[in-house]
C-alpha cells in the first residue's frame, strides 16, 4: 500500500489567462500531478466546478480538510480516496469543495499511485490494447470564439489506430481549413478561438463545407479515413423552446430534421450535442434516423453522470458519451460512467475542456479505458500537451 506521504495545492493559469487549482500528491515516494480544466460551455447537469468563494475558497478547504483527511491514505484504494472527498464535500455535487479541486486531487492521487507500482497511468488502470482516434477543432465558434458560427465546434477525426500518423493527419486539417479560409476571404483578418479551431466569418453550412473538402483532400494525402464532425452545443442557443441561428430558428422537430440532413449530405462521422441538454425525446428521434451511420455524442445531455446516461440509455437517445473527468469530479464516478457505456454498447469520447492546462491525463485515461476517440484540439500548446503523450504512449507500447 503505497501511504499517502503529502498533498500540495497551486493556483496555476489556464489558456485562456485564468486561475485554476493543481494538485500534487506524494506516495511512495514518487509525486503525482493533475490539474483542472474549465469549461465555457458548460452544461447545466455537471458538477459545480468551484465553491462559492472561487478558486481560492477551494485552495483553503483543500489545506484545511483534504490534505490532512487524505494523508496515511492508501493512494492505491482509489474508490476510498474518492469517498473521502465526496465526504469532505458532503453535497451531492461538490458545490462546497469544488469539481474542479476534487477532479484534480483524484487523478494526482492516481497518478501517484501508478508512479509508486512503477507504472505509466494507461497501464496502472489496466490499458493498453487500442488508441483513440483524435478528434480534432479546426473551427470554431458559439462559446469559444467571438464573431464565429452559430455551431460551436468543426471537427476532423482521423481514423488510423497509431496515433503518430493520426494527429499529425488532424494538423494537416487545420493546416488546409486555413488555407482554405485566406482564398474564401482575402484581407479579411482569421483568428482562433479558445481550442485553437479557426474563427472566420463564415456561414454554418460554408464553415462545414470547407472542413469536408480539408478532410476529403489530406485523406487522399495520407491514404486513410479523415472524417468531418461537429459539436453543436445546441443548448447554447436553444431559446424559447427554439434553436436560434443567425438566419433562422428552428423548432425542435426541424432542428432533428436539419441535422439528419447534414449527417446525410456531408457524411458528418459524428455529431455531439444535436439538440438541448434536456430533449432526450429528440435525440432518441435523430438517433433512430442516422444512429447507424453516425455516431450521436452526449456531452450536455449526459454530463459524464451515471444516472444521466442511464436515462439516456432507457430512451435509446443516443449512441456515443463524451467523457469529461470534471463533469463529475472523481476518477471512480468516471470510471462507474464508462462501464455502464460499454455495457450498452455506447463507445466513449474522452475530452479536453475549452478552458486548458498543459495536463496530460486525459491521454492516459483514453487509452485505459479504450476510448473510441479523444477530443482535444489539432493545435496549440495545451492541446498538443495531450496529443503529445499519446504519442509518447504508443512508443512505451512498442507502437
Ligand atoms: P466547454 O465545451 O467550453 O464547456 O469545455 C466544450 C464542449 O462542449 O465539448
Ligand atoms: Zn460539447
Amino acid at each position: 500500500m503505497p501511504a499517502i506521504e503529502a498533498l500540495r495545492v497551486r493556483t496555476i493559469l489556464d489558456s485562456r489567462g485564468d486561475a485554476t487549482v493543481e494538485v500534487d500528491v506524494r506516495a511512495g515516494g514518487v509525486v503525482g500531478r493533475a490539474a483542472a480544466p474549465s469549461g465555457a460551455s458548460r452544461g447545466t447537469h455537471e458538477v459545480v466546478a468551484w465553491p462559492k468563494g472561487g478558486v481560492d475558497e477551494g485552495i483553503a478547504i483543500f489545506r484545511k480538510e483534504v490534505a490532512a483527511k487524505l494523508k496515511g491514505a492508501d493512494a492505491a484504494a482509489q474508490d476510498e480516496v474518492d469517498g473521502i472527498l465526496h465526504a469532505i464535500d458532503g453535497t451531492a455535487n461538490f458545490a462546497r469543495l469544488g469539481g474542479n479541486v476534487a477532479v484534480a486531487t483524484s487523478l494526482a492521487v492516481a497518478k501517484a499511485a501508478a508512479g509508486a507500482a512503477r507504472k505509466p497511468l494507461f497501464e496502472y488502470l489496466g490499458g493498453g490494447r487500442s488508441f483513440p482516434f483524435p478528434l480534432g477543432n479546426v473551427i470554431g465558434g458559439g462559446r469559444h470564439a467571438i464573431g464565429g458560427t452559430d455551431i460551436q465546434e468543426f471537427l476532423s477525426l482521423a481514423q488510423h489506430p497509431s496515433p503518430s500518423k493520426s494527429v499529425f493527419a488532424n494538423g494537416r486539417v487545420h493546416k488546409a481549413v486555413a488555407a482554405e479560409l485566406k482564398k474564401r476571404l482575402p484581407g479579411e483578418a482569421i483568428g482562433r478561438g479558445d481550442e485553437g479551431a479557426w474563427v472566420a466569418k463564415l456561414g454554418n453550412e460554408e464553415a462545414l463545407a470547407v472542413v469536408v473538402s480539408a478532410c476529403k483532400g489530406v485523406s487522399k494525402q495520407v491514404g486513410f479515413p479523415i472524417k468531418p464532425a461537429l459539436d453543436m452545443a445546441a443548448s447554447e442557443f436553444f431559446r424559447g423552446g427554439k434553436y436560434v441561428y443567425k438566419e433562422r430558428s428552428l423548432t425542435p422537430d426541424r432542428q432533428v430534421d436539419f441535422v439528419a440532413g447534414l449527417v446525410e449530405s456531408y457524411g458528418l462521422a459524428l455529431v455531439e450535442d444535436p439538440l438541448d441538454q434536456e430533449d432526450f425525446a429528440g435525440h432518441a428521434s435523430l438517433t433512430e434516423l442516422v444512429g447507424e451511420k453516425c455516431l450521436i455524442v452526449g456531452d450536455d445531455l449526459f454530463a459524464t453522470n451515471p444516472e444521466r446516461l442511464r436515462r439516456g440509455i432507457e430512451a435509446s437517445a443516443a449512441n456515443a458519451i463524451l467523457i469529461k473527468p470534471n463533469q463529475i469530479g472523481t476518477l471512480t464516478d468516471m470510471a462507474q460512467t464508462v462501464s455502464l457505456a460499454k455495457e450498452a454498447g455506447y463507445r466513449t469520447v474522452m475530452s479536453h475542456r475549452s478552458g486548458e492546462t498543459t495536463d496530460e491525463t486525459i491521454a492516459h485515461l483514453a487509452v485505459a479505458f479504450g476510448s473510441y476517440a479523444i477530443k482535444a484540439g489539432a493545435a496549440g500548446g495545451e492541446r498538443i500537451a495531450k496529443l503529445n503523450e499519446l504519442i509518447r504512449i504508443e512508443e512505451h507500447l512498442g507502437g
